[in-house]
């Protein structure tokens, strides 16, 4: 008698994944263990991710290659500033005030057109911990606008070691997916909005 079995089914251990350095709504995470099983078969090609956005898939596959592109600026220098070391030296507590303040202060440097920087960073990341749900939203002059969250406590990340030597060889890039140079042999996954 022959039996057939079937594949197993995908066993990837996501507490052993980096998790997402940002909150990002619409995260795919939970899809990492079922592309991986074909994101291994070409794992030695260069792994592309038009809408970036949160990382969470790439952060699961963890290519050796990235092309990692997003139309929003203040994520992409983020991500750049990870690579080069980036810790958080601005204060960070849950505190409506100090939310206020260090929003005031980051669209101070969006208004002077000085926000793609490490202070930018670290102001980037305090909002997106810090804001009502984890939004990113920003007005008509490119103002970030999302008010104070609704926690009861917030967790800060001193430094964001854990990246620096994944984000240090990936290549990130600001722009429209029209925009973005893909070679033949890309690996692309795409998550559109
Ligand atoms: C739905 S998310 C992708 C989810 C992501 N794959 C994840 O798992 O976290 C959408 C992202 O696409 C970006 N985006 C929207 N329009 C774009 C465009 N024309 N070119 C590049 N990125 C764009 C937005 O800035 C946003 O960050």
């Amino acid at each position: 008698m022959r039996v057939r079995v079937s594949p197993p089914a995908p066993t990837l251990n996501a507490n052993k994944m980096p998790k997402p350095p940002l909150k990002w709504a619409g995260g795919k995470r939970w899809l990492v263990p079922h592309i991986d099983p074909l994101w291994r078969k070409y794992a030695e090609r260069r792994y592309v991710e038009p809408f970036c956005c949160g990382l969470a898939v790439t952060l699961g596959l963890e290519p050796e290659r990235a092309l990692l592109n997003d139309l929003n600026p203040h994520l992409i220098n983020f991500y750049e500033q990870l690579g080069r070391g980036l810790s958080l030296k601005i204060e960070a507590r849950y505190d409506a005030k100090l939310f206020y303040s260090h929003r005031e202060r980051f669209n101070q440097l969006v208004k002077e057109n000085r926000s793609q920087n490490a202070e930018a960073a670290q102001l980037f990341y305090y909002l997106n911990r810090t804001c009502f749900n984890g939004r990113c939203r920003f007005n008509q002059r490119g103002e970030f606008n999302v008010p104070f969250g609704q926690y009861k406590t917030v967790n800060y990340a001193g430094d964001f070691q854990v990246y620096r030597n994944l984000f240090r060889r990936w290549s990130f890039n600001y722009g429209d997916i029209e925009k973005l140079a893909i070679e033949p042999d890309d690996f692309i996954y795409s998550d559109p909005p």
